[in-house]
């Protein structure tokens, strides 16, 4: 983990709200396991914005981000060339054991973004992606997930792209004929209340976006976050 010198090349709305930057390196960057992510610093900001890092390719980082309070729309008015410092890579990421063959990815929203580079770390195993959105503006990454998974599913709540209503619910059905070795999952609370309802009788492993203050370990608001997220939401 290091701090980094980072010079945005492209800042663009791939979706409603939702951009995707890419941000160059004059250093080596290092490997990273998908579902770790990276802590940018935002301008006039005193704290720095956890976001998942989608690719490192060439030196290249991208991230996806939404727009949903000050920092992230400060970052989405930034320009080419601009300078940003950014810690990575950070968090544990998804570690699975070598004995699997067969695992399913299953994300909401934002929470598609850290999963699509796990397929890229694990070139043994095969993937099925259920990705869930609300509507088609919303949407994004299809053409990765399609490109690199076994089988993809993307589903709308309103039905204007892909299935029509929850990934769960086309991960469920296609449970019935697939054996999965296990499930990843990274969406909003009410996606993470539901899995732990289907009781899905595989291993889950669960990717959580809470609130970050440092994002190393040391001020312990993401303990406390977590904790609370155990003892009230689930
Ligand atoms: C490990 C990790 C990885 C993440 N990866 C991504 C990613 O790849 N793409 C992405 O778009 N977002 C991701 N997030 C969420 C992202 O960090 C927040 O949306 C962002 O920090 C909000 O900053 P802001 O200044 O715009 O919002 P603020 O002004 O701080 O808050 C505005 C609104 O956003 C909500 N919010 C703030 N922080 C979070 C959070 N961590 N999670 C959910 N809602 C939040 C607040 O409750 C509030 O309603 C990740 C979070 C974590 C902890
Ligand atoms: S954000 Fe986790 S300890 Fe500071």
């Amino acid at each position: 983990m290091k701090d980094y010198n980072l010079i945005i090349k492209s800042n663009t709305e791939i979706a409603q709200k939702v951009f995707r930057m890419k941000l160059q390196s004059q250093e080596k960057l290092p490997q990273f396991l998908g579902g770790q992510f990276l802590h940018l610093e935002v301008p006039n900001r005193i704290l720095r914005r956890p976001l998942g890092i989608l690719k490192i390719d060439n030196n290249i980082i991208d991230i996806v981000y939404a727009v949903v309070g000050e920092g992230t729309f400060e970052l989405s008015q930034l320009k080419e060339r601009t300078t940003l410092k950014a810690m990575l890579p950070l968090g544990n990421g998804f570690i699975l054991p070598q004995s699997y063959k067969r695992v399913a990815l299953l994300g909401g929203g934002l929470g598609t973004v850290p999963l699509l580079p796990v397929i890229n770390t694990y070139n043994d195993i095969e993937f099925y992606s259920y990705m869930g959105f609300r509507s088609k503006d919303n949407v994004i990454l299809y053409d990765e997930f399609y490109q690199h998974s076994k089988h993809t599913v993307y589903a709308t709540e309103d039905g204007s792209f892909g299935g029509k209503g929850y990934a769960l619910d086309y991960l469920k059905k296609d449970m019935s004929s697939i054996k999965f070795d296990a499930v990843l999952i990274c969406g909003p609370i009410p996606m993470m209340k539901a899995v732990q309802k289907a009781d899905l009788k595989v291993p889950v492993f669960v990717s959580l976006e809470e609130r970050m203050g440092c994002g190393v370990g040391a001020c312990l608001v993401c303990y406390e976050n977590i904790s609370q997220y155990l003892r009230n939401r689930i």
